[in-house]
């Protein structure tokens, strides 16, 4: 029997990996993230899009995209004993999350959350107000949970085939405000 993800709406957590080890891709890791990419939505999208949605994206998806990708995007991804295990990006200029996929087995385990994390503090750092993402249908409770506001359906075609998404937002959160003290000498 094919595992079921730990996706599914009500899919209970895994244990967390405990600070997971996030770095800056590097060119050499461009085919770990193209296999890594087409397993993810394999295993995670059956149960939110048909096979002939899940083939049109697949299709589209070029083996050297997130190698290329570096040179303009934050690219950052989560190892595991040496492996990739996840993966996400921010196109800085955008302002938008725009890839973000853990491997099937590593899912619902932290992996997500710390990548987003990462790639937010650098949003924010460089000044940005707001982050946006197209989030697949079965990624909208992950972004919800980290904040992220739905804004609208958005679509993806490719010829015949519809994909749909949500565009989803996230505003720069507000600093904490200092607490009040008394004066030690009033
Ligand atoms: C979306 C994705 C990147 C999330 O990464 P992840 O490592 O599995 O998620 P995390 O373990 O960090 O989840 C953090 C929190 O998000 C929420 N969450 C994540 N998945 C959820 C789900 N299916 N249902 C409800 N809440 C969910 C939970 O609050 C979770 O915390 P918890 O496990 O303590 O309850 C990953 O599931 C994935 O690769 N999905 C397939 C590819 C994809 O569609 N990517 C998005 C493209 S926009």
């Amino acid at each position: 029997m094919v595992p079921r993800p730990a996706l599914l709406p009500g899919a209970p957590s895994l244990p967390r990996v405990i600070e997971p080890h996030i770095r800056r891709a590097e060119p050499r890791d461009g085919d770990a993230m193209y296999r890594l990419e087409l397993a993810s939505i394999h295993s995670a999208w059956r149960e939110y899009y048909d096979g002939t949605q899940i083939q049109a994206w697949c299709q589209a998806l070029h083996p050297t995209y997130r190698r290329d990708a570096q040179s303009v995007r934050e690219l950052l991804v989560a190892e595991q004993e040496g492996r990739v295990v996840a993966f996400g990006q921010l196109h800085p200029r955008r302002a938008r999350i725009e890839a973000l996929y853990a491997a099937p087995g590593h899912m619902r385990r932290g992996l997500g959350q710390s990548l987003l994390r990462c790639l937010e503090r650098t949003a924010w750092n460089l000044g940005m107000e707001a982050l946006d993402v197209t989030a697949s249908l079965c990624a909208v409770p992950f972004y919800r949970a980290a904040g992220y506001v739905e804004q609208g359906p958005w679509d993806f075609e490719f010829g015949e085939v519809r994909v749909p998404a949500l565009l989803m937002k996230k505003h720069r959160p507000s600093p904490h405000p200092l607490p009040f003290r008394r004066s030690p000498w009033t």
